[in-house]
């Protein structure tokens, strides 16, 4: 398939499913479709250079607000939770800040197919692919964590992520919202966290970057 074709294809299905249906989503409604949305693109975009780079695109402005919301720079490590197949997120952070990155993810072959990718593209100095749940992975010597929108069992994440991280670590979820800011997931955060600031985003679809800091008692 020549590439122009396959460009103009995912680029009106990005306009279609993440701005169009994205940004009216009133309810949880139609969340599986835009989830569908983002598995499709992943595991086409790991194969296909032409939607890789689409892909990635759609993702500047989002990770760079959040990159920023988080205050990250050369001299941080960053853990991802929830890298995907085409782990977009920690290849644009590594990109816009220079920062040393390991993204997770629970499925080896998630974990298989972007470690080959991150070497194509030649990243695999800076950004390190893992096998890892979120749950338990190990973050004390991070000084920032990404959770990013589909990670599973985020209640569980965010409630085990203090005893793991250090006090001062910067966390940044991403989660789906409606057009009022409003959170879709019925999330308990503040038990755990106290929310210093919240960028709302609407490429992607309409998502909430929440920057974090653990409560300490
Ligand atoms: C978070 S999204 C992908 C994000 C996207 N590639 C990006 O750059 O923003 C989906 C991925 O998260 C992984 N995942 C879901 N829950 C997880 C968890 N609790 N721990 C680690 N990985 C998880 C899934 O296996 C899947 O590959």
């Amino acid at each position: 398939m020549p590439s122009s074709f396959m460009t103009r294809v995912f680029s009106l299905a990005h306009r279609v499913v993440f701005q169009e249906v994205g940004n009216k989503i009133p309810t949880n409604a139609l969340k599986t479709l835009m989830d569908l949305g983002f598995i499709v693109f992943e595991k086409m975009g790991v194969k296909f250079p032409a939607i890789s780079n689409i892909y990635l695109r759609f993702y500047e402005s989002v990770v760079q607000q959040e990159a920023m919301l988080a205050q990250v720079s050369k001299g941080d490590s960053v853990l991802v939770i929830g890298s995907g197949s085409l782990p977009a997120t920690p290849i644009l952070i590594a990109r816009y800040t220079d920062a040393h990155i390991v993204s997770i993810d629970r499925d080896p072959q998630a974990v298989k197919a972007s470690t080959e990718y991150i070497r194509r593209i030649h990243l695999d100095d800076r950004l390190t692919i893992a096998y890892g749940e979120g749950l338990t992975y190990p973050a004390k010597d991070f000084s920032a964590v990404f959770i990013l929108y589909g990670v599973k069992n985020t209640q569980a994440v965010l409630a085990s992520l203090p005893d793991r991280i250090s006090d001062h670590c910067r966390v940044i979820l991403r989660l789906m919202s409606d057009k009022n800011h409003q959170l879709l997931d019925d999330l308990d955060i503040t038990s755990y966290f106290t929310i210093k600031k919240q960028v709302h985003t609407t490429v992607l679809g309409s998502f909430e970057a929440l920057l974090l800091e653990k409560k300490t008692t």
